[in-house]
C-alpha cells in the first residue's frame, strides 16, 4: 500500500490535535503561579494534584496508558496519531566485536539503524555529520563498500580516519560544512544519504538538497529546536498550508518540547533532575521576595555533576549570576520546602505537555517526510528502535 495517504491523514489529524490543545501545550508550568489553562479546563488541575508520585512518574514515562487525562484531554486520538510501524531490521545482528570503541548505547542504535540501511548495488554512501564515523565504518565493513562521512570538526574527522585505518575500513571522513554551499555535490540519484540523529538545521539541509538531488535518505532526526530561526516555518508545503489552516504556530522554545523526554536517563540522573529542579524553584520563590517582583527570573542551568551542594549553595550561585543581593538572614530550610512542594505540584501540571510531546516530534517527522513527497519520493515513516534505547527513534526512509 502506497505510505502516502496514511502520512497525509496522520498529519492532518496530528496539526489539528496540536492546534486545538496549544494553550494547554504551550506554556511552562514552572513560569506560572497560577495554572495557565486552569480556567479552559476546569478540574484538570485538581485531579493532577490529587496523583501519587507513583502515578504522576508512570504517566511520565507512559502518558497515552489508562491515563486518568481521558476525561478531560483527547488522550485516545493523540496515541492513535503517533501510534508508528516499527521498522524491522532488514538484516541479522552485526557482530558484538565490530562495537569496539563505541559507546554500548551508541552501537545498539547504530545496529538498529544500520539494519534499515539496504542500499542499492549501484548506491556510494555518504553520511551526513558523521561525528567520528562510527556508522561509516560499520557499513562500510558489512557491504564491502566505500562509506564517506561528512563532518566539519577537524579533530573527529582526523580520530575517526585513524580508527577506520586501524580496522581497515573503506572510510572517507571529509571535513565538510553540510551548510556550505558546495554541500549538494555530495548527493545525487546515485547516493545514499545515511543521518543518526542530525540535529535541526542540519537534517533539514539534508532533505533539502536530497529533495532537490535526488538522493535516497535514510534519517533518524534529533534536536528539531536546533535551528537558526526563531519561528518555526514548516520543511513541506503541506505542513505550512496545515499550520495556516489550523492557526498553529511553532516558535523554536516549542521545538525543544518535542525532545525533552527522560527515558533513557538513569534513576540518578532523574533525581538529580528532580533536587535541580526543587531548587531552581525554591530559589525562584526567594527571588520574587527578594526583588519584591512577583515574576520568574531564568536562571541558567548547572551542568550534571557541577550542582552546588546544598541549597543555600544553589541559591548563593544562582544570585550572583542573575545580580540577585540575598539578605543574610534566609530561612533556607522553609524556601527548600516550597521549592520541594512546588516541584511536585509542577511535575503533575507537565503531565499536559508530556501528552503532547510524542505528538509533536511526529508531526515535525511528518513534516521532514512530506518534503520528500513533495520532491516525487516514496517515503515511510516508523521507528527503528525501542524508545528505552533512544526516545529519539523515529526513521525516515525514502526507497
Ligand atoms: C549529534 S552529532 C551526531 C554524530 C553521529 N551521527 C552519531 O550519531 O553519533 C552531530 C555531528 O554533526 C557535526 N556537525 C555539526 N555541524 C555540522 C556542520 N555544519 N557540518 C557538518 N557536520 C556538522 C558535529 O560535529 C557532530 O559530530
Amino acid at each position: 500500500m502506497p505510505s502516502e495517504p496514511a502520512l497525509a491523514s496522520r498529519f492532518a489529524a496530528l496539526t489539528r490535535l496540536l492546534a486545538e490543545g496549544q494553550a494547554l501545550w504551550r506554556p511552562l508550568p514552572f513560569q506560572h503561579r497560577d495554572v495557565p489553562w486552569g480556567e479552559r479546563v476546569p478540574g484538570l488541575a485538581d485531579a493532577l494534584q490529587a496523583l501519587s508520585d507513583d502515578e504522576a512518574w508512570r504517566l511520565q514515562d507512559a502518558p497515552f496508558e489508562a491515563s486518568p487525562l481521558a476525561d478531560w484531554l483527547p488522550v485516545d486520538a493523540l496515541a492513535e496519531a503517533v501510534d508508528l510501524p516499527h521498522l524491522a531490521a532488514a538484516d541479522g545482528a552485526l557482530p558484538e566485536a565490530w562495537g569496539e570503541g563505541i559507546g554500548a548505547r551508541k552501537w545498539r542504535q547504530i545496529q538498529a539503524f544500520a539494519g534499515r540501511v539496504a542500499p542499492k548495488r549501484e548506491a556510494s554512501l555518504v553520511e551526513w555529520c558523521a561525528g567520528k564515523g562510527h556508522l561509516s565504518r560499520t557499513l562500510a565493513r558489512r557491504d564491502g563498500r566505500l562509506v564517506i562521512g561528512l563532518e566539519w570538526q577537524p579533530s573527529l574527522c582526523e580520530s575517526g580516519q585513524a580508527l577506520a585505518e586501524r580496522q581497515r575500513q573503506a572510510v572517507r571522513l571529509q571535513r565538510q560544512d553540510v551548510m556550505a554551499e558546495d554541500a549538494g555535490d555530495w548527493l545525487g540519484p546515485d547516493r545514499h544519504a545515511l543521518a543518526l540523529h542530525a540535529c535541526g538545521d542540519l537534517h533539514a539541509r539534508l532533505l533539502e538538497l536530497a529533495a532537490e538531488r535526488g538522493a535516497t535518505v535514510t534519517l533518524a532526526p534529533c534536536c528539531y529546536h536546533r535551528t537558526a530561526a526563531s519561528d518555526y516555518r514548516a520543511l513541506s508545503a503541506r505542513g505550512r498550508a496545515l499550520m495556516a489552516e489550523h492557526g498553529l504556530t511553532l516558535s523554536r522554545e516549542d521545538l525543544a518540547m518535542a525532545v525533552q523526554e527522560t527515558v533513557t536517563a538513569p534513576a540518578g540522573v532523574r533525581h538529580h533532575r528532580r533536587r535541580a529542579n526543587a531548587w531552581r524553584l525554591g530559589f525562584d520563590r526567594l527571588q520574587r521576595e527578594v526583588r519584591g517582583r512577583d515574576e520568574y527570573l531564568p536562571v541558567p542551568s548547572c551542568a550534571y555533576g557541577r550542582l552546588p551542594d546544598d541549597f543555600a549553595g544553589f541559591c548563593r550561585w544562582a544570585a550572583e549570576r542573575k545580580d540577585v543581593t540575598l539578605p543574610i538572614d534566609v530561612d533556607w530550610a522553609s524556601f527548600e520546602a516550597a521549592g520541594w512542594w512546588r516541584q511536585a505540584e509542577v511535575e503533575r501540571l507537565e503531565l499536559v505537555r508530556h501528552l503532547y510531546r510524542r505528538p509533536l516530534e511526529v508531526w515535525l517527522a511528518l513534516d521532514r517526510a512530506w518534503r520528500l513527497v513533495e520532491a516525487g519520493r516514496e517515503v515511510r515513516l516508523g521507528t527503528f528502535c525501542d524508545r528505552e534505547l533512544t526516545p529519539r527513534n523515529l526513521l525516515i526512509e525514502t526507497r
